[in-house]
């Protein structure tokens, strides 16, 4: 780094108070944030190495003194890691998808019971289930081509992840040749790569004893040794692998969940120990009571276990919801609570205009990381009456100064669950909830109203897009990974161009390298002539973007990424969806039940849709935007069979496989399956009691089918 000028010393840490450390603490994250953007992503260091050195080395003693100030997005979890962007991307030939979880017993009997019924399989039919221990790391592809490893991906956002080969190379769990013969061509192997405890807790050692820091699980440690630049660190970092799932493979070699895993054994991969076949709902729940005694004296953090339907066949057969497969979910452990004490309620102003309280913590270390922030819901849930409050022990309130007991569930944001009365200082204070929006223009505070038109604890301002705060959080959507993912653009620089007027709607962003001969962007304190070419850069590149991002970053209410991908593949092109939007917009009936008919559309996303469309403000605001960028047709589901790009309908009672299988198929196929007949349908499935829609299909000249017809029709 360039040498400048050396800062002045401050005072001995040890001195320091725990509300003086905090300060320090916070403004040494921002000025290393700075230091190392400027360093690795503008190549244009300001201080010298000694100087930086110098910060991070009175971060980490700070760290050292309060370990409960160590955070998941602490710098100290990113050390020496070169920010997102540095590692090539990979596209996954399949995506890496996420799995549904079950919380109670009753969730599992519910899994069990929707496979039967999916699949149609009678009470006393046995069901095989590869029961495995869920691990808490990091999922990882690893592409194999005639038997070499050549690409190892991270998650990244399911689609798109990161190329971290040289490091993952580097791990003694990843053979880099498949072993056997007559391995398929093309084998991507996937799984979690994860760090031990001890190996956690002896790494941690040693980033103490050389003034490193420490980081505050073993995942978030895995995760920094992965991403390093220099292999050689990942190398002394101790990580392990366990292979259990797959991506593309040319040809299978097995045709069940447990004999795959223990092909990847066969092929040179660990996979886990602990892994068993199950073949009942109380074989399952069992191995979760077993797994959860054994869980404290394993040397790897799990947070629950993977039920997954050991036939491939029926695998294929159940498919998959948006991003989750029907044929496995996650059993997680009980959600782990901790004491402290809430020190205050923000308000904070959503996209949508919603306001939600967040009770500002003693940070507090709960399964694995520290919260200080927790979602407080609305008013209600504050005065413990009721409404969202189911999770609150009934007959509390929650008042300022008070102990309270949070609750963390996996990923789920922490839940304040009780409060402790005894412990209520007489100087707790209740809450008021704000009447007027906290932004400039102080709008009235509305309660939402619920479909049926009553009432509800939601409340929202009303100044709907006068409201600043609600144009900046749908700007920062905007931009956001997520959606347009436009590097350089984070939430600060969002709110900066904002308030200098410069973006008020996205399409603006997309004029501004054509305004910039009078902006002068690199004028801005810290901004320079890199940052501003690597935005412009960033801008361009994401002027071609997918209809899926194109819809879900208009930040409609309830149309979050799947649904946006639901109605992208069901329109294919932005003109049909925009098309359609505009005729929804006028009680259009034809479109509305045309949109009705995909897959998981609902009349809650139809009515946000048509509230959206029907304000012109907002066709002006996509209309300014679709000037500037180029929208890129869905994919359709690949198939070459006979009803693909076909509209089919399924009516009356089905005997060989459910409605939802029926549907399901027919989408695989690339089918579009509609709830309704009109001019536009292709087929009518018609089963025993077919009535109404039986009688629509002869008056539009519809041709019917019988279920077998349509089944040798699919060739099954
Ligand atoms: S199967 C289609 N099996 O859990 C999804 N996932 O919550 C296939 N995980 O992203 C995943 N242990 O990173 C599967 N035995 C296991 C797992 C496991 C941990 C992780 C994985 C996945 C996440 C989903």
């Amino acid at each position: 780094m360039a040498k400048t000028a050396k800062p002045k010393s401050p005072p001995d840490v040890a001195k320091l108070t725990k509300a003086q450390a905090k300060v320090e603490h916070m403004r040494l994250t921002l000025d290393i944030e700075r230091h190392d953007k400027a360093y690795y992503q503008d190549d244009a260091p300001k201080i010298s190495d000694a100087d930086y050195d110098a910060l991070r080395k009175r971060f980490n003693a700070i760290e050292e003194k309060f370990p409960e100030f160590v955070t998941g997005d602490s710098p100290s979890q990113k050390i020496g890691a070169a920010p997102s962007g540095k590692f090539k991307k990979v596209r996954h030939a399949v995506p890496m998808l996420s799995l549904d979880n079950a919380f109670a017993e009753a969730d599992v009997l519910d899994f069990v019971g929707r496979i039967r019924r999916f699949l149609k399989l009678g009470d006393d039919e046995r069901i095989d289930f590869s029961a495995e221990p869920k691990i808490d790391g990091l999922s990882m592809s690893l592409r194999y081509e005639n038997g070499e490893l050549v690409t190892a991906a991270t998650r990244g956002d399911g689609a798109e992840g990161e190329d971290v080969t040289a490091n993952i190379r580097t791990l003694k769990d990843v053979p880099q040749k498949l072993k056997g013969r007559n391995v398929p061509e093309i084998c991507e192997v996937r799984g979690e790569v994860y760090m031990t405890k001890q190996a956690f807790l002896a790494l941690n050692e040693r980033q103490k004893a050389a003034g490193e820091p420490i980081f505050a699980n073993p995942r978030n440690s895995a995760a920094g040794s992965l991403r390093q630049k220099d292999s050689s660190i990942t190398a002394s970092r101790p990580l392990g692998f366990f292979a259990y799932a797959w991506g593309q493979i040319s040809a299978m070699p097995e045709d069940t969940q447990s004999a795959m895993v223990g092909w990847f054994e066969r092929c040179g991969f660990r996979t886990n120990p602990l892994t068993k076949v199950c073949h009942s709902v109380e074989q399952l729940i069992a191995f979760h009571r077993k797994i959860e005694q054994q869980r404290a004296g394993l040397d790897y953090d799990i947070d629950g276990v993977v039920y997954k339907i050991d036939r491939l066949d029926w695998q294929e057969r159940l498919g998959f919801v948006s991003r989750t497969p029907r044929w496995a979910i996650a059993h997680k452990f009980p959600a782990e609570r901790a004491m402290t004490v809430l020190r205050d309620i923000e308000i904070q102003v959503g996209r949508t205009g919603s306001f939600t309280p967040v009770g500002k913590l003693e940070p507090v270390g709960v399964g694995g990381v520290i919260v200080q922030n927790v979602s407080l819901h609305n008013e209600d849930y504050i005065k413990g009456i009721g409404g969202d409050g189911e999770q609150l022990r009934e007959g509390r309130d929650i008042r300022i100064g008070d102990t309270v007991i949070i609750q963390r569930a996996g990923d789920v944001i922490p839940q304040v669950v009780d409060v402790v009365i005894d412990k209520r200082p007489k100087t707790a204070k209740e809450f008021h909830f704000p009447k007027k929006c906290p932004c400039p223009l102080h709008t009235d505070v509305v309660r939402e109203e619920t479909a049926a038109g009553e009432e509800s604890a939601r409340a929202r301002c009303s100044g709907e897009f006068a409201c600043p705060y609600q144009t900046i959080e749908h700007l920062k959507l905007f931009a956001s990974r997520r959606a347009f993912d436009i590097e350089g653009l984070g939430e600060k620089q969002i709110a900066y161009f904002y308030e200098q007027g410069w973006v008020k709607e996205p399409g603006d962003i997309f004029t501004l390298p054509a305004r910039n001969t009078k902006l002068k962007l690199e004028q801005i304190e810290g901004y320079g002539e890199t940052s501003v070419r690597n935005l412009f850069a960033a801008i361009e590149e994401r002027r071609k973007i997918s209809l899926e991002r194109f819809i879900f970053a208009l930040g409609m209410r309830h149309v979050g990424e799947t649904t946006a991908l639901a109605l992208a593949r069901g329109y294919g092109s932005w003109k049909a969806f925009h098309d359609a939007c505009l005729k929804v917009a006028k009680d259009d009936e034809e479109a509305m039940a045309e949109m009705d008919a995909l897959d998981q559309i609902g009349e809650t996303v139809i009515a946000s849709i048509k509230a959206y469309f029907s304000e012109s403000h907002n066709r002006g605001i996509v209309e300014r935007l679709t000037r500037e960028v180029t929208i890129v047709d869905a994919e359709k589901p690949k198939s070459n069979s006979a009803v693909a790009g076909k509209t089919v309908v399924f009516t009356g009672a089905l005997e060989k496989m459910t409605r939802d299988e029926a549907k399901a198929t027919a989408e695989r196929l690339g089918a579009k399956a509609a709830g309704s007949v009109s001019k536009k349908t292709d087929y009518v499935v018609a089963g025993p009691g077919a009535g109404s829609k039986l009688a629509e299909a002869k008056k539009h000249g519809v041709a019917v089918l019988t279920e077998d017809e349509w089944l040798a029709m699919i060739g099954q």
